[in-house]
């Protein structure tokens, strides 16, 4: 047991990804193995994170799963309410549907996508006056980690938010952990180096809220089944964001059993 009294995470960062007919099947063979060997919700939150016009046939199709999973948006947009925004969805848009979580900050948005840090403050921001919870995304590039700068980076990355988080909506926050460098690449952070980074969030956000000690980081890059106990074992690491290992159901199976079951 890694000690820790947060529930763990594990939530399936399915990017552009798959087709209809595959994400059918993967739910389904998702929810037959919860159904042989059931992971309870007091052990373990598990959410999946769809492209945008799927959330609500996602949602749907996991009703009927024997736990709760939760269905997470990938993104929002930096406007609120309903207007001219060709293209947008947002906050109050996918709260209207039911969506009640939220990936922000990921950093190919960051990265690919354009996303600067006024815009992420905007869809934080959006994000917790609709009442959706956030699990705002945070990590170093393999450049900033080389030059020493990967904790600095990091702590400013939820240092960009504060401003917009009032006191109470912390507990509609959820930190991910992705080293740019560790995602799809195969090349996980070692259990002491995330841990290490993880402990120092968990000291920022002490620092900025008193509801620090209680808010779940997850860790993200390369999770799979063969190193997410070793993960789930570290103190700090209170869940995973997972991306390529979610698109098989057996491997995001095994990660949230390892989840689940350490901590
Ligand atoms: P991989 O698990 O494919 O490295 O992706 C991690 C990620 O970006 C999840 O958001």
């Amino acid at each position: 047991m890694s000690g820790s009294t947060i529930k763990p995470w594990v939530v399936g960062n399915w990017k552009m990804n798959p087709v209809q007919s595959n994400a059918q099947q993967l739910i389904e063979e998702f929810k037959q193995l919860l159904q042989q060997n059931p992971i309870l919700e007091e052990q373990c939150q598990i959410g999946v994170a769809p492209i945008s016009i799927a959330l609500q046939h996602v949602q749907q199709q996991l009703a009927d799963a024997n736990r709760s999973i939760l269905t997470v948006a990938q993104d929002l947009s930096r406007f609120a309410g309903t207007g001219a925004y060709t293209g947008e969805v947002s906050a109050e848009l996918l709260k209207d549907s039911s969506i009640e979580y939220v990936l922000v900050g990921h950093s190919e948005r960051r990265e690919i996508l354009g996303d600067t840090t006024e815009v992420l403050k905007a869809k934080v921001q959006n994000a917790l006056n609709a009442g959706l919870t956030v699990i705002y995304c945070v990590g170093e590039s393999l450049e900033q980690r080389e030059a020493g700068q990967a904790e600095q980076v990091v702590l400013q990355q939820i240092c960009d938010i504060t401003a917009v988080v009032k006191a109470d909506d912390w507990r509609n926050i959820v930190i991910a952990y992705e080293p740019i460098w560790a995602i799809g690449t195969g090349k996980t952070a070692s259990p002491e180096d995330a841990q290490m980074m993880h402990a120092k969030i968990r000291e920022g956000l002490s620092q900025i809220t008193a509801l620090g000690a209680s808010i779940a980081i997850l860790y993200g890059g390369s999770v799979k089944p063969e190193n997410a106990a070793d993960l789930a074992n570290c103190p700090d690491i209170n869940g995973a964001l997972v991306g390529g290992a979610s698109l098989n159901a057996e491997s995001f199976y095994k990660i949230a059993e390892a989840f689940a079951n350490t901590k």
